[in-house]
C-alpha cells in the first residue's frame, strides 16, 4: 500500500488533531550493527513494518548524544546523535525515509534537566559560586553549620535526595545542585533567559532538519517555586500529589510553566504544519487542559487510563473528563495505554493492581495471568483506538508484547533500581528489544543475537512473524483497526454515548456512525445488528454475542 495522503494538513483538520503516534524506543526497536543496542539504520530498515501498521507518525526517545544514565534523558549534547545510535546523516536518511512512507518524525526534548557532562554544566562546575555560569543550573548553599544539610527535603523520582552537593574548585565541599530526577541529570534554572535562549536554538535546530513536532519530556517540572520551599509530602511520583488534593507542588505544576509553553509554541508557530506534545503528570484532567489552551501545547499527554481499572465507570469517566476539559480549550484529546516508563498493559491488565508507576515488576513479584492481560489488553487497546482525538502506541504493544516480569537484578539499568538498592526495580521490563522473527537470533532484533536487555523466551511467541496475515492475531487486530480508524475519520469524529446499546457491566459509544461497544467484566451480551467491522475475539466467527472483556466496532 502506498500512502499517498499529503504531509501538509489542511486548517482545522491538523494532523496532530487525530494522528496515531507510535513510539519508538531507539534501545529497542531494530539494531542495524549487531551490537545488541537498537540505531538508526535498523530503525530505517524496519519503517516499512510501521507503514504496514498503519500509524501516522513516529515519536523517537532520545537519540541525543548522552552519557546513557537514564537512557539518553541525560543529554550532553542536543544538536547531535549518540555514537550508539548512529549520526546526524543516518538520522537524515532515517527521516527522508519515514517522509516517504508518509510517517511524520517526532523527537523528544528533555529541556528540565542535562546531563552532568553537558559543557554548560561543567562549566558551572569550574566557574564556582555566584557565577553566570552557575546560575544555568539550579545550585544552592547547603543548610547547617557546615551547609552539609541538603537546601530543603526534595526527593528524586529514582529515590533518595534531589540534591547532590559538589567539590569546588579549590578542593572543598561546597554548593549543593537540583536534579529532580538522577544526581547526572541537574535540573537547568528556567528562570534564566540564557537557558531558553539555549533551547529556542535547539528547537530550531530540529525544526530546520524538517522534523513534525517534539515530545517535550518533564514540560510540568521546568520551574520551581520561588524559595525552594520544602514539600509536604515526597512520594517519587511525576505528579507529587494526589488527585484529591490542590495543594500547589513545589515542582511540579508550577504556574510560571505557561510562559515557557508560549514561548516554545511561538517557535513552533514560525514553521508549518508543527506540534509539540507536552509530557505533564498533572493530577487531574482539568489541570492537563490548562496546558494545551490557545498558544501553549497543541496535545499533552492524558495519562489517565494508565492508571485506570478496567471497569465500566472508569473509562467512562476519563472519557467524559477527557472530552469536557480539552474540547474545553479547542484541543484534542490524546490517549495512551502503554509507554517506556509504565508497565506494559499486556501485563498491568492481568493484575487487580500493580507497583506504581516507575517501580516494575520483577521476578520476586507475583507472576501476571498472560492470558488475562492478553485479553484485557486487547479489549482496552480497540476500546482506545476507536475514540476521537490522538492515540499513542508504544513500540511492541501492536503485538500484544508483556513486560520481562523475570528480569534478574544483574541486567538492570534503570537509576531507580540503583538509587533504591533494587527496592524499586524501574522500568527495564518494559524496555526489552522487539521480537520481530521467532526463528532468528535475537527473535530478529539483529543478526548476531546480542541484547542489551534480555528478552524471555515467551517473546519468541510474540514475534511478528508469528502474527502478520494471522487472523485474529494482536497485530491484524491492530492493523485493522488502524485502517478502519481511517477510512471512517474516527480521529476527527465526535463521540456520542449509546445508553441504548450498553448494560450494566458494558459500555458503547458512536464515532462517525461506528458503533464501538466493550463488554468488562459481565456475562456475554447480544451484539447489536450492524455490520462487524472489527472484534477482540480471536474467533473471528462468532459474530452473535461478546464476551466479557471484548469489544467489538460494528458499523451501523
Ligand atoms: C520522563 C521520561 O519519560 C523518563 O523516561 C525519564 O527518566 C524522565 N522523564 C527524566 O527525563
Amino acid at each position: 500500500m502506498s500512502n499517498t495522503y499529503p504531509l501538509v494538513s489542511a486548517p482545522g483538520r491538523e494532523w496532530w488533531r487525530s494522528a496515531v503516534i507510535y513510539q519508538i524506543y531507539p534501545r529497542s526497536f531494530a539494531d542495524g550493527n549487531g551490537d545488541g543496542m537498537g540505531d538508526l539504520k535498523g530503525i530505517t530498515e524496519r519503517l516499512p513494518a510501521l507503514q504496514e501498521l498503519g500509524v501516522d507518525a513516529v515519536w523517537f526517545s532520545p537519540f541525543f548524544k548522552s552519557p546513557q544514565k537514564d537512557a539518553g534523558y541525560d543529554v550532553s549534547d542536543y544538536k547531535d546523535i549518540d555514537p550508539l545510535f548512529g549520526t546526524l546523516q543516518d538520522f537524515d536518511i532515517m527521516l527522508a525515509e519515514a517522509t516517504k512512507l508518509g510517517l511524520r518524525v517526532i523527537v523528544d526534548l528533555v529541556p528540565n534537566h542535562s546531563s552532568d557532562q553537558h559543557p554548560l554544566f561543567q562549566a558551572a562546575l569550574k566557574a564556582g559560586k555566584g557565577s553566570p555560569e552557575r546560575d544555568m543550573y539550579m545550585f544552592r548553599d547547603g543548610k547547617g553549620k557546615n551547609g552539609e544539610v541538603p537546601p530543603n527535603n526534595w526527593e528524586s523520582v529514582f529515590g533518595g535526595p534531589a540534591w547532590t552537593r559538589i567539590t569546588e574548585p579549590n578542593g572543598e565541599l561546597g554548593q549543593w545542585y537540583l536534579h529532580i530526577f538522577d544526581s547526572s541529570q541537574p535540573d537547568f534554572n528556567w528562570r534564566n533567559d540564557k537557558v531558553a535562549e539555549e533551547f529556542d536554538d535547539i528547537l530550531r535546530f530540529w525544526l530546520d532538519r524538517g522534523v513534525a513536532g517534539f515530545r517535550i519530556d518533564v514540560a510540568h517540572g521546568m520551574i520551581k517555586a520561588d524559595g525552594l520551599p520544602d514539600v509536604a509530602v515526597n512520594n517519587s511520583t511525576m505528579t507529587g500529589v494526589e488527585k484529591e488534593s490542590e495543594e500547589p507542588h513545589p515542582f511540579w505544576g508550577q504556574d510560571g510553566v505557561h510562559a515557557i509553553n508560549h514561548r516554545f509554541r511561538k517557535i513552533m508557530d514560525e514553521y508549518e504544519d508543527r506540534a509539540m506534545c507536552a509530557e505533564a503528570w498533572l493530577p487531574t484532567i482539568d489541570k492537563m487542559a490548562l496546558w494545551v489552551r490557545p498558544g501553549e501545547y497543541h496535545q499533552t499527554f492524558n495519562f489517565g487510563f494508565m492508571s485506570a481499572d478496567w471497569n465500566k465507570s472508569e473509562y467512562k469517566d476519563i472519557v467524559d473528563e477527557s472530552m469536557d476539559a480539552f474540547n474545553g480549550v479547542g484541543a484534542p484529546s490524546t490517549w495512551v495505554l502503554s509507554n517506556h516508563d509504565t508497565i506494559r498493559h499486556a501485563t498491568r491488565m492481568a493484575y487487580k493492581s500493580v507497583p506504581k508507576q516507575g517501580d516494575g515488576i520483577g521476578p520476586d513479584y507475583e507472576q501476571p495471568d498472560e492470558a488475562k492481560g492478553q485479553r484485557v489488553a486487547r479489549a482496552a487497546s480497540t476500546f482506545m483506538l476507536g475514540l476521537p482525538g490522538s492515540s499513542y502506541i508504544y513500540q511492541g504493544e501492536e503485538l500484544g508484547l508483556p513486560e520481562n516480569t523475570t528480569m534478574a537484578p544483574e541486567f538492570r539499568q534503570d537509576p531507580t533500581f540503583f538509587r533504591t538498592k533494587g527496592e524499586r526495580v524501574g522500568r527495564d521490563g518494559c524496555r526489552v528489544p522487539l521480537p520481530w522473527d521467532a526463528n532468528e537470533k535475537a527473535f530478529g532484533f539483529n543478526q548476531t543475537g546480542e541484547a542489551w536487555l534480555p528478552q524471555p523466551e515467551l517473546y519468541k511467541t510474540y514475534a511478528r512473524n508469528q502474527q502478520r496475515g494471522v487472523a485474529g492475531s494482536t497485530l491484524e487486530l491492530y492493523k485493522r483497526l488502524l485502517k478502519l480508524r481511517r477510512e471512517y475519520d474516527l480521529g476527527n469524529g465526535e463521540l456520542v454515548w449509546a445508553p441504548e446499546h450498553s448494560g450494566e457491566t458494558s459500555l458503547a459509544y458512536i464515532n462517525n456512525g461506528v458503533l464501538v461497544l466493550a463488554n468488562f467484566d459481565g456475562p456475554a451480551i447480544a451484539l447489536p445488528k450492524g455490520e462487524l467491522l472489527a472484534t477482540t475475539q480471536h474467533d473471528l466467527s462468532i459474530e452473535e454475542v461478546l464476551e466479557h472483556d471484548q469489544v467489538a466496532w460494528i458499523k451501523l
